[in-house]
């Protein structure tokens, strides 16, 4: 019964598609895939199947017999059809369960915890000391790490000759056909003057910033660093002024019974200029340089020297952040470790 004319030429036709109904049925349910069932579709009931023979054969058969044979073809195929059917859907929700079960979430599993994200040591230390400024009445703004030799030295009193200005000392960017140098800053006091134009005395800021100089790094320098500076200008500003609210800012930060001291120094923005020492952790630390603004400063801004008096300091914060949180080597503030930074959460 492997070729179409025995099938019709059979002396018992029924029991030859009988036969083929039987044999079909079986390889139908034991189809494992869709894929597999479509193939056995084909063969069992396709366009090139035992049925579509018989079906081309009848043509040629005489049309009393014709009936009853097309009937019983028939028969054949729509049993066939529904059975490849049925096993279709069995297959498809098994395709769709074992589906189901492979993206399956355990919901006994534990979660996993994100990372959470924290300052920085610096960020945070920073933000201690811009807050006792705001605390007593200061205003925080912010400016450029790209700066030209007109805001970094030249407007700030430094002469053309000062050894800050060399590129051993600041780190320049090569800007293209700029008519001045430009700088990465080496401090935050070109912001000083910056505010200064655009703001009418009184003015009392601070500038929390990143600064750059051409030092190499190890345990006590870096090439990138951190300031705050700091700038109080009004009428009749006095050097007892800028003493009292140092020594206030020290106080708050380290603690109520903090002494400071204050030492000579020279800035050519400030004159009188100072360091002021703070003890502090069993030792006596440079916290900032300061001193009364120089006339001359009030000359490039457009501030009448002979109407308004004021002071300036510029802190390290590097520093503040290593002694505040024992910290002994400044690499490790740079150091992009999570075990290191894990420690100050
Ligand atoms: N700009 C100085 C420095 O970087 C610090 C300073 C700021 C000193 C303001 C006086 C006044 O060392």
């Amino acid at each position: 019964m492997n070729r179409a004319g025995n099938l019709i030429g059979s002396t018992d036709l029924h029991d030859s598609l009988e036969n083929l109904r039987n044999r079909a049925a079986k390889r139908i349910d034991s189809a494992e895939s869709l894929e597999e069932l479509a193939v056995i579709e084909s063969e069992t009931i396709g366009k090139k199947s035992l049925i579509a023979n018989a079906r081309r054969e009848l043509r040629g058969i005489a049309p009393e017999k014709r009936r009853e044979i097309g009937q019983l073809i028939n028969e054949t195929a729509k049993s066939l059809s529904g059975g490849i059917e049925i096993r279709r859907v069995v297959l498809r929700s098994m395709v769709e369960e074992s589906r189901l079960r492979e993206d399956a979430a355990d919901m006994t599993l534990p979660g996993r915890i994100p990372l959470r994200g924290a300052p920085h040591l610096i960020r945070e230390v920073m933000n201690e000391i811009v807050d006792i400024f705001v605390s007593i009445g200061y205003s925080v703004i912010t400016g450029p790490e790209a700066e030209t030799d007109y805001y970094s030295f030249t407007a700030l009193n430094i002469p053309p000759t000062h050894p800050a200005r060399l590129s051993t000392d600041t780190l320049y960017l090569d800007y293209g056909d700029t008519p001045e140098g430009v700088n990465l800053r080496p401090h935050t006091s070109p912001m000083q003057v910056r505010h200064m134009e655009k703001h009418d005395p009184p003015v009392y800021v601070v500038v929390p910033g990143r600064v750059f100089r051409r030092d190499a790094l190890d345990p006590t320098h870096s090439p990138v660093f951190h300031q705050v500076e700091g700038l109080a200008v009004d009428t009749d500003i006095t050097f007892g002024d800028l003493k009292g609210t140092l020594a206030y800012f020290a106080q708050e930060f380290f603690g109520a019974k903090t002494r400071v001291k204050f030492l000579p120094s020279y800035f050519p923005f400030t004159e009188p200029s100072a360091e002021m020492h703070a003890y502090a952790n069993g030792q006596w630390l440079e916290l900032l340089g300061c001193g009364m603004v120089n006339p001359a400063v009030y000359e490039h801004v457009g501030y009448d020297p002979e109407k308004v008096t004021g002071f300036a300091f510029g802190m390290g914060v590097d520093r503040m952040a290593m002694v505040r949180h024992g910290v002994t080597d400044l690499r490790h503030l740079f150091d992009p470790d999570i075990r290191t930074l894990e420690q100050f959460r």
